[in-house]
């Protein structure tokens, strides 16, 4: 892409610009954003960034391990691996409430990241993959809660309490205009075309408390809901689909036992920038597909419904 070429080439030369010989620290979600930012900065200045990627336990399956594999093997882009899961768990314990468990999160990333980036000598950058979305609708995100974990999710804070200039190379960047720059960064595609995933995570799919347990099972049965997209070629059709964990149990029967187990519900929509969305029409034989092999692969979930709720007056996530 042409654009995009001379896009790159541009943002390359303003980053060496600002950053001169410094240090450059860059937190990395796991998702499209910070880490087309990250691949983008090395570009423009190599070893002096170092990432952190701080595994709250709350990512889909096989995420975290993508992302070290991804920064470490392939780009040889220095990364610091925090597995934080027993941290945020222990945080999360005996918490439902929604806006309580995105300050937890919030505040408990900050913290882990803060105390691993204070450890970089000479730092004194700090990467963001702030997109302009961000930047124009900061404030009307959803009319509130969401907005502090936006900015959490982009180490929001962090910056003031570190004494930290920001270096933000997408903030004219639309989502697809970020996707087109991962792809000339040659960022693998399935990397590139990934759904958007919120800084709390899992945490905001599983309403009521959030176990390890059922953590699991929502990443089981999150793993083959996506599948079954991917394979009906329905993927890039989708902004986001995910599963929810209803805190919720009803009886059901598996060969001649009764069982009690959770509710699944399957969420898809589509939209161009998560203002507002529509529920995505899956024909019903494939959410019929999804819902047997979800019960019949996924211990604890012996059903499975779909939203068809629309944004507004829904929200994208369930909390
Ligand atoms: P809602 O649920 O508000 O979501 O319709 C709109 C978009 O924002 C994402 N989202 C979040 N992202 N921290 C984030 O980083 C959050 O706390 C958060 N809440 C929602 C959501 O996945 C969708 O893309």
């Amino acid at each position: 892409d042409w654009t995009m070429a001379a896009f790159r080439d541009e943002a390359i030369a303003k980053i060496r610009e600002q950053v001169g010989d410094a240090r450059v620290i860059c937190g990395l979600s796991g998702g499209v954003d910070s880490s087309v930012a990250a691949v983008l900065i090395h570009e423009a200045i190599g070893e002096q960034l170092t990432c952190v990627f701080v595994d709250t336990g709350l990512m889909r399956a096989g995420e975290g391990e993508e992302v070290v594999r991804l920064f470490r093997d392939s780009y040889n882009i220095p990364l610091i691996h925090v597995e934080a899961e027993d941290l945020f768990l222990g945080k999360l314990a005996g918490v439902d409430d929604p806006e309580k468990k995105r300050k937890i999160i919030g505040s408990l990333f900050i913290d882990v990241f803060d105390k691993e980036a204070s450890q970089i000598e000479n730092a004194s950058f700090l990467a963001q993959g702030t997109l302009y979305p961000d930047v124009i609708e900061s404030v009307s995100f959803d009319g509130g809660p969401s907005v502090t974990i936006k900015s959490h999710h982009n180490v929001g804070g962090l910056p003031e309490r570190m004494n930290l200039k920001l270096v933000e190379p997408l903030r004219e960047l639309f989502k697809d205009e970020v996707r087109a720059l991962g792809r000339e960064l040659g960022l693998p595609e399935h990397f590139v075309g990934r759904h958007p995933f919120p800084g709390p995570g899992l945490a905001i799919r599983i309403p009521g408390e959030v176990t390890k347990e059922k953590a699991d099972i929502l990443r089981k049965a999150d793993t083959i809901y996506l599948d079954e997209i991917r394979k009906a070629g329905l993927y890039d059709a989708i902004w986001q689909a995910f599963s929810v964990l209803l805190p919720v149990r009803t009886v059901g029967v598996m060969g001649d036992e009764r069982t009690y187990d959770h509710v699944l519900a399957l969420r898809a929509v589509t939209s161009t920038d998560g203002m507002t969305a529509d529920y995505y029409p899956f024909p019903h034989d494939f959410l019929g597909q999804c819902a047997t092999r979800i019960i019949n692969e996924v211990r604890g979930v012996n059903r499975v419904v779909y939203d068809v709720t629309s944004k507004p007056p829904g929200t994208i996530e369930w909390e």
